[in-house]
């Protein structure tokens, strides 16, 4: 059994126990999340802190870069070690202007899948996501097809669990009716809460959630509250979004990026703050 001393303990996806506090890879690939990290012995470092800090979830796409953050990830960490589970995620390529146009034919599917295998230098990918919508959110429309592909390649033993992202209510439940899912990854954080109603049902079903843009994304959060109440505990705004998150419900995983060892020390030692019924009740009033 895994014991951590990470904040938040650890959660359960599927068959395999994770720390709750994760790490997001996509700030390691170049600007626009297209080439290259600007240091890439730093990148390096960065992952390798991650698990020796005790972190056995990080989170990752055949599209950062793309390529850039498996390769990264298998430079920097394969062999993995057992208690490491890598998420990856499909459904959208990338062109050249760094866009992300939706790829979510069963051919699209299935080369990915096996691009995540053969990038991140693994028989078996412990966790995939269907990336949905687009960039600028959750899009309806049926996912069957697309969801029926990686069940299918699940029952061959390629993918152990699946998850959605980017995902609307009604997709998520249409993604369950055709094949259980471990987690949802959809945009969430102090001041972004549309997935309120949906973190509640997932936490009533053992169903992981996992904010990304825990900390804003590209636009980091800004809000005087956030700023009032991260100054009384003289501590900083990311810390108190990210130990808010944790405390807002056990479902809840954290997936901060960062390209920096000094900001991942940091995000860890802050999503331990301890946050008052006050604190919460004036931060609630942030995305509410
Ligand atoms: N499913 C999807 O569609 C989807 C979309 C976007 C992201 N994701 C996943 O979610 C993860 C998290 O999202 P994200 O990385 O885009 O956004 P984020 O975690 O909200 O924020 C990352 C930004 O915060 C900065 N930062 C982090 N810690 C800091 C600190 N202590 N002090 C100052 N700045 C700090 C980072 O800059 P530095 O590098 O300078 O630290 C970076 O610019 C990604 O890595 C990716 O794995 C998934």
């Amino acid at each position: 059994m895994l014991t951590t001393s990470l904040p938040g303990g650890t959660w359960t996806l599927g068959g395999l126990t994770v720390t709750r506090f994760g790490y997001g890879a996509m700030q390691l690939a170049g600007p626009r999340v297209m080439g290259p990290p600007a240091d890439h012995d730093g990148a390096l470092d960065v992952l390798r802190t991650a698990v020796e800090l005790g972190i056995t979830h990080i989170d990752t796409s055949a599209a950062y870069g793309p390529h850039v953050t498996n390769q990264l990830i298998r430079e920097a960490l394969h062999p993995y070690p057992d208690a490491l589970h890598i998420v990856t995620k499909v459904g959208a390529n990338r062109d050249p202007q760094g866009g992300w146009p939706p790829a979510r034919d069963p051919q699209s599917l299935r080369r990915s899948v096996h691009e995540n295998l053969e990038t991140l230098g693994l028989d078996v990918l412990d966790l995939v996501n269907l990336r949905l919508g687009d960039a600028t959110g959750p899009r309806p429309g049926s996912l069957a097809e697309a969801f029926e592909t990686l069940a299918d390649l699940q029952r061959q033993g390629l993918i152990r669990h699946l998850g959605v992202s980017n995902a609307t209510p009604e997709q998520v439940a249409e993604a369950q009716a055709i094949a259980p899912i471990v987690c949802v990854q959809n945009m969430y954080n102090l001041a972004h809460r549309r997935d309120d109603e949906l973190i509640d049902a997932l936490a009533g079903q053992g169903v992981a959630y996992v904010p990304f843009f825990p900390l804003g994304g590209f636009s980091p959060l800004q809000s005087s509250v956030l700023s009032t109440v991260a100054a009384r505990l003289e501590a900083t705004p990311m810390s108190v979004a990210l130990a808010w998150l944790l405390r807002r419900s056990p479902n809840i995983l954290l997936i901060p990026g960062t390209s920096s060892a000094a900001h991942l020390r940091e995000n860890i030692a802050g999503a331990a703050l301890a946050l008052s019924a006050d604190d919460l009740a004036e931060l609630d009033t942030i995305g509410r």
